[in-house]
């Protein structure tokens, strides 16, 4: 039997079925037709678009429409601080990094210094200080544009969002959220209000420059409920709807649907030391290879759950020829446990001994970056 599975923007858990959720948000799956208009403008496409980690979207069409008519988009995505960064956070940003170096376009980041705050009992909002900055330095370490990139901290620059929130809040009711969210009568009112704030910096560049601005938000589709509240005012406040494209979870090691920080001996965090990655994925990266070496031998190995080929699929193998090499070697048994379990290490420690550099680096930029 199918298990359940639950994906919230606070809660992903069970098996997700992507062909379902796709059903349930009432997103579009990204077709060839759409990638091949995408790759119309930036030459090539990235393998997250090739293999569909990248995978669905709302208002791209129209999106490409307003670009083609040399109306630019900007993108918009977020980070609620709350503890490090970890791979999984990664994917949505390396692909919004590729983005903005193909169209050009600017780049709004949203720290929701107050969301984790509210949504968990045990974080302070001094806490949350800590990490936002922390967090701002695996952004800027991916590269993103200082010239292009701005990050607005939502209770630093409550001056900025406060007053649109309020506008959007109006038009939200407790009874549209409570199904979209399951808020109870327990909830905290800074919950039911939160939504808003998110919604917040997709119009922003608009309210400022005074003329409505298209809009692009990459994100893991756990956010896309947010957007899907906050599309049906838009209009309403006389702006455009956004356009979303929406990736699919890196698992956890243990081959849970989305690597998450409440397990720490399952993520693999951006600070983490050559031999804590050695042995995080020896010990509890998910094997899809056979009880004994005879065996996988013989009857190969099943890439299609072994966490490891998820990872180089959804990140650190960007050779399309290496990757179909160790697929097929991994299910005819070809390839050894061990040995995918070794050149996936090799790949994470080499991308994070760089990210880690640069990270450092980035200390003395972050006024750059500041809204
Ligand atoms: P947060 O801080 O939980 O996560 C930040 C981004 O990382 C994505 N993500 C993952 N993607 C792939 N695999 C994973 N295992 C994984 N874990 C997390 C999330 O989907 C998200 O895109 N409320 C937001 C912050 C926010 C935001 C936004 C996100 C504010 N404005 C606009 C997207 C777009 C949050 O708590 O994300």
């Amino acid at each position: 039997m199918e298990k359940e599975f639950k994906v919230t923007p606070w809660d992903v858990s069970g098996n997700v079925d992507y062909e379902k959720l796709i059903k349930e948000f009432g997103v579009e799956k990204i077709s060839d037709k759409l990638l091949e208009r995408i790759k119309k403008h930036t030459k090539d496409l990235h393998f997250m678009l090739k293999r569909k980690v990248v995978f669905s979207h709302r208002d791209m069409n129209w999106l490409l429409d307003e670009y083609e008519k040399k109306n630019k988009f900007f993108l918009y995505t977020g980070r609620a601080p709350s503890g490090p960064i970890h791979l999984g956070h990664l994917l949505p940003w390396i692909f919004c990094k590729w983005l903005q170096d193909k169209f050009d376009v600017e780049m709004w980041f949203q720290f929701p210094d107050e969301e984790k705050f509210l949504f968990k009992e045990d974080l302070t909002l001094e806490e949350t200080e800590k990490w936002t900055k922390e967090n701002m330095l695996d952004i800027i370490a991916l590269g993103f544009k200082p010239e292009k990139t701005k990050f607005i901290v939502d209770t630093k620059n409550a001056d900025l969002m406060y007053k649109e929130a309020c506008k959007i809040a109006k038009k939200i009711t407790f009874s549209t959220v409570k199904a979209t969210f399951g808020f109870e009568n327990d909830s905290n009112i800074g919950e039911i209000f939160y939504t808003s704030m998110q919604a917040v910096p997709a119009i922003l560049p608009s309210v400022l420059k005074k003329k409505n601005i298209p809009c692009l938000i990459p994100l893991g589709i756990d956010q896309d409920p947010h957007f899907r509240v906050a599309r049906d005012v838009y209009p309403k406040l006389g702006y455009y709807k956004p356009a979303i494209l929406h990736s699919i979870f890196l698992p956890s090691l243990k081959g849970d649907a989305k690597m998450s920080t409440s397990d720490e001996n399952s993520v693999i965090f951006t600070t983490d030391k050559p031999e804590d990655v050695k042995n995080k994925i020896n010990k509890y990266a998910f094997s899809g290879g056979q009880p004994t070496l005879e065996e996988h031998k013989k009857k190969g190995g099943n890439p299609d759950i072994d966490v490891c080929y998820q990872y180089l699929k959804m990140l650190f193998e960007e050779d399309d020829k290496k990757l179909e090499k160790i697929y097929h070697d991994y299910k005819s048994g070809k390839m050894t446990t061990g040995e995918i379990k070794n050149y996936t290490i090799e790949k994470i420690n080499a991308f994070l001994k760089e990210h880690q550099k640069r990270r450092e680096e980035a200390r003395k930029k972050i006024e750059k970056f500041l809204f």
